[in-house]
C-alpha cells in the first residue's frame, strides 16, 4: 500500500502535464493527438479523449443533437435511427435516405475529428514482397533449420494463410507430434500447449512505432511516428534494462524482434541446442549452421544458403561475412514488413465511398468512435488512429488461461507489462492490439481466451460479467485452466483498482444484441480480402518454384 503514496503525486503530475499537452496539441491542430497524448500522459483518463463533435454548421447532426442524451443502457437514438426508419415502411423513402445520410454525416464528422485517413501505411517506407531481401527472408521464415532441433520455424506460429498467426489459442513450438502440421490439430506429447501467450499476427507489423510483443518488451526509445523504431534513437530488447538501447538490436522493431524467437526454448531453440550457453551463442551457431562454417559445419545435408544470401543482398561474400545472425534478422524483418494488408472496406469508406460499408457496419463504426456520453462504446480511445491502437498498455482482465509466464505464487500467472516495468499500474496490463484483419486473427486476447469475436467484444462491454459467465468449453481441452479462476479474479481486482484511480479503462455499457452485431460488422469491415485469398497471399507463401536451400522448408500440412 506504500505504493500509493509514492505513485499518487507522480500520477497527478503526469496527468497535469498530459492535460497541458492535450491543450497544446489541440491548439496546434495535430492529427496525432490521441497517440502523442497517450505516450506522455501515463495513461491518465483525462488526457486521452475522443473529441466531442463540433459540427455547428451541420443540420443533420444538429437535428440528432436535439434528441435527449441517451443514458447508459439506453439505445442511443442517433445510432439506431437508421434501423428504425428503415423498419417504418409507411415513411416516404426520402426520410430513409436522409436517415442514412445522417449516419454518413455523423461518421464523416468523427472521421474528420479523429484525423483518420483509412490507411496506416501512408508515409511509411515499406518493402515489397518482390524485394530480393524480402524473398530471402521468406525462405528464412519458413525454414526449420533455424530451430535448434530443426523442428520449428517462424511460420509454425505465423502462417500467412492462418491470418499471420496459428489459429490456436496458445502455440506449440518445438517437440510437436507432427512439426509440419499447423493450426488446429497440432499437438504436443505433453498433451498441452507449451507457449503461454497467443501468437499475434505478423500482418501490418511494420506499423508499430512504439513497441512490439503483448508486453512491449521490444521497445523503440524514440517512438517516432511512422518510423517503426528506425529513428536512430535505439531499441530496447529484453537483453538490456528498460530504457536502454540494445547495441545488437537491428535497424527497426520488426527485425529486432526476430532475434528472440530463435532463443526461446519453447518456440524454436529447443532444450538441448547450445544448452547452457547464452542467447548470442545460440544465434551465432544457427547462422553458422546455415553458412556451413565454424560450429555449424555439416549440420545441414546440402546447404545452399550462400547463393540465396548473395542473391538477396546483391553481392558475393564469404559465408562467415554474409550469413550472420544480423543479416538473418534483417532479411526476416524485411519479409515481415512486406506483409501490408490494409485495403479494406473501411479504408474505402474513409476515402470517400459511401457504399463501401453496410448500414450495420456504419452503425457499428459510429458506436466504436463515439464516446460513452454520446451513446457510443468509446473503443477508439484505445484502438485509436488508422492502425486502431494507442500502443499503450491497459488492464482488460481477459480470462487468464494457459500455463502462465511463471508469475504469481505458483508460477501460473502472467503479469503482462508489469513484468517489464515493475509498476503496480501495469499489473495485468497488455498492449492494445491493432484491429486490422481482426476477424482473421483469432483466437483473441493475449492468451487466446476468446474463440469468437462476439466473446471478446462482449468482454469489453462488461469485463466482470464476462468473466463470471466465461464459457470454458470454447477452449481446446488441452489448454491449462486449473488456475484461471483465481488469476483472473486478481486481474479483475486490478482493473477495478485502475478504474478507481482514474486510469484509462473500459467502462461497463449495455448494448442490444443488434448493437453488438453492428460492432462486429464494423470489425469485419477491417479485413483486407487479400488475407483470405490463397491466390492473393501466394507471393508470401512457399511456391513450387521457390528454392529449398536446406531441405528443411516447412511445407504445411493441415489436420484431416
Ligand atoms: C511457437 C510459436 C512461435 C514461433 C515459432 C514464433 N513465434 Fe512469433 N510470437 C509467438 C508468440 C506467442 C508471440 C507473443 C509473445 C509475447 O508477446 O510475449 C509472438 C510474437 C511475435 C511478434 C510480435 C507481434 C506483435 O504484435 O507484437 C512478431 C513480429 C513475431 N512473433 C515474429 C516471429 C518470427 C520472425 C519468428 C521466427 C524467427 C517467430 N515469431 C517465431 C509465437 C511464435
Ligand atoms: C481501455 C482501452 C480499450 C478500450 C476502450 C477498448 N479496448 Fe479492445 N483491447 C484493449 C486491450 C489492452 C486489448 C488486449 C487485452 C489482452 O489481450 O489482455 C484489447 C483487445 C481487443 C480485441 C482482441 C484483439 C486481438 O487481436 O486479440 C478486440 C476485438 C477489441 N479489443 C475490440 C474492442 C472494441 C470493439 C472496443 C469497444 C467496445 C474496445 N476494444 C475497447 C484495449 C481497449
Amino acid at each position: 500500500m506504500n505504493y500509493w503514496h509514492q505513485q499518487s503525486p507522480r500520477l497527478f503530475v503526469l496527468g497535469f502535464i498530459g492535460l497541458l499537452l492535450v491543450v497544446l496539441i489541440a491548439a496546434c491542430g495535430s492529427r496525432d493527438e490521441s497517440q502523442s497524448g497517450a505516450i506522455l500522459d501515463g495513461r491518465q483518463a483525462g488526457a486521452v479523449t475522443v473529441p466531442a463533435p463540433d459540427a455547428a454548421d451541420d443540420d443533420v447532426v444538429d437535428a440528432a443533437r436535439d434528441q435527449p442524451a441517451p443514458m447508459p443502457g439506453e439505445e442511443p437514438p442517433s445510432l439506431s435511427a437508421a434501423t428504425e426508419t428503415t423498419a417504418g415502411a409507411e415513411l416516404p423513402s426520402a426520410s430513409t435516405v436522409s436517415a442514412d445520410a445522417s449516419l454518413d454525416t455523423q461518421l464523416r464528422t468523427l472521421i474528420q475529428q479523429q484525423g483518420l485517413t483509412g490507411d496506416p501505411s501512408i508515409g511509411r517506407e515499406l518493402p515489397s514482397i518482390d524485394d530480393p531481401v524480402a524473398q530471402l527472408g521468406k525462405l528464412l521464415f519458413f525454414t526449420k533449420a533455424l530451430g535448434g532441433d530443426k523442428d520449428s520455424a517462424c511460420v509454425t506460429c505465423h502462417a500467412p494463410n492462418l491470418g499471420g498467426g496459428d489459429d490456436l489459442s496458445l502455440p506449440i513450438g518445438v517437440g510437436a507430434d507432427n512439426p509440419d502440421l499447423l493450426g488446429p490439430g497440432r499437438t504436443h506429447p505433453s498433451g498441452h500447449p507449451t507457449v503461454p501467450r497467443n501468437a499475434p499476427t505478423t500482418f501490418n507489423i511494420a506499423m508499430w512505432d512504439q513497441a512490439i510483443f503483448h508486453d512491449g518488451r521490444i521497445e523503440s526509445l524514440g517512438k517516432t511516428p511512422g518510423a517503426d523504431g528506425a529513428d536512430g534513437k535505439g531499441i530496447r530488447t529484453p537483453e538490456v534494462p528498460l530504457g536502454v538501447a540494445d547495441p545488437n538490436a537491428s535497424e527497426n522493431l520488426v527485425a529486432a524482434q526476430s532475434r528472440f524467437p530463435l532463443t526461446s526454448p519453447e518456440e524454436m531453440r529447443g532444450f538441448q541446442f547450445e544448452a547452457g550457453a547464452g542467447a548470442q551463442a545460440a544465434r551465432d551457431h544457427l547462422a553458422a549452421r546455415l553458412g556451413d562454417y565454424g560450429a555449424g559445419i555439416g549440420e545441414l545435408a546440402n546447404p545452399a544458403w550462400l547463393a540465396e544470401f548473395e542473391r538477396g543482398f546483391g553481392h558475393t561474400a564469404t559465408p562467415e561475412r554474409i550469413i550472420t545472425e544480423q543479416y538473418i534478422a534483417e532479411a526476416i524483418g524485411r519479409y515481415e514488413r512486406s506483409q501490408v494488408f490494409v485495403d479494406n472496406a473501411w479504408k474505402a469508406y474513409v476515402q470517400g465511398d459511401d457504399n463501401a460499408l453496410s448500414e450495420s457496419a456504419k452503425r457499428g463504426a459510429l458506436l466504436f468512435f463515439s464516446p460513452y456520453e454520446e451513446g457510443g462504446t468509446n473503443c477508439a480511445v484505445c484502438h485509436s488512429g488508422d492502425f486502431f491502437t494507442d500502443e499503450q498498455y491497459h488492464v482488460q482482465a481477459i480470462p487468464q488461461v494457459g500455463p502462465g509466464k511463471g508469475d504469481g505464487p505458483d508460477g501460473s500467472d502472467d503479469f503482462g507489462r508489469f513484468r517489464e516495468t515493475g509498476q503496480f499500474v501495469d499489473l495485468y496490463a497488455f498492449r492494445t492490439p491493432t484491429l486490422l484483419n481482426v476477424e482473421e486473427t483469432g483466437p483473441w486476447g493475449h492468451d487466446g481466451a476468446y474463440t469468437t469475436l462476439e466473446g471478446i467484444v462482449r468482454h469489453h462491454l462488461n469485463p466482470a460479467r464476462a468473466v463470471a459467465s466465461y464459457d470454458f468449453s470454447q477452449l481446446d481441452p488441452s489448454i491449462q485452466t486449473e488456475h484461471t479462476v483465481e488469476n483472473t479474479a486478481k486481474a479483475l481486482a486490478q482493473l477495478e483498482s485502475n478504474r478507481t484511480m482514474g486510469l484509462l479503462t473500459v467502462q461497463d455499457v449495455e448494448l442490444t444484441d443488434g448493437q453488438v452485431a453492428d460492432l462486429i460488422a464494423f470489425l469485419r469491415s477491417l479485413t483486407d480480402p487479400c488475407v483470405t485469398s490463397e491466390k492473393c497471399l501466394a507471393p508470401w507463401m512457399l511456391g513450387g518454384d521457390d528454392p529449398d536451400p536446406d531441405g528443411l522448408l516447412l511445407r504445411m500440412v493441415v489436420a484431416p
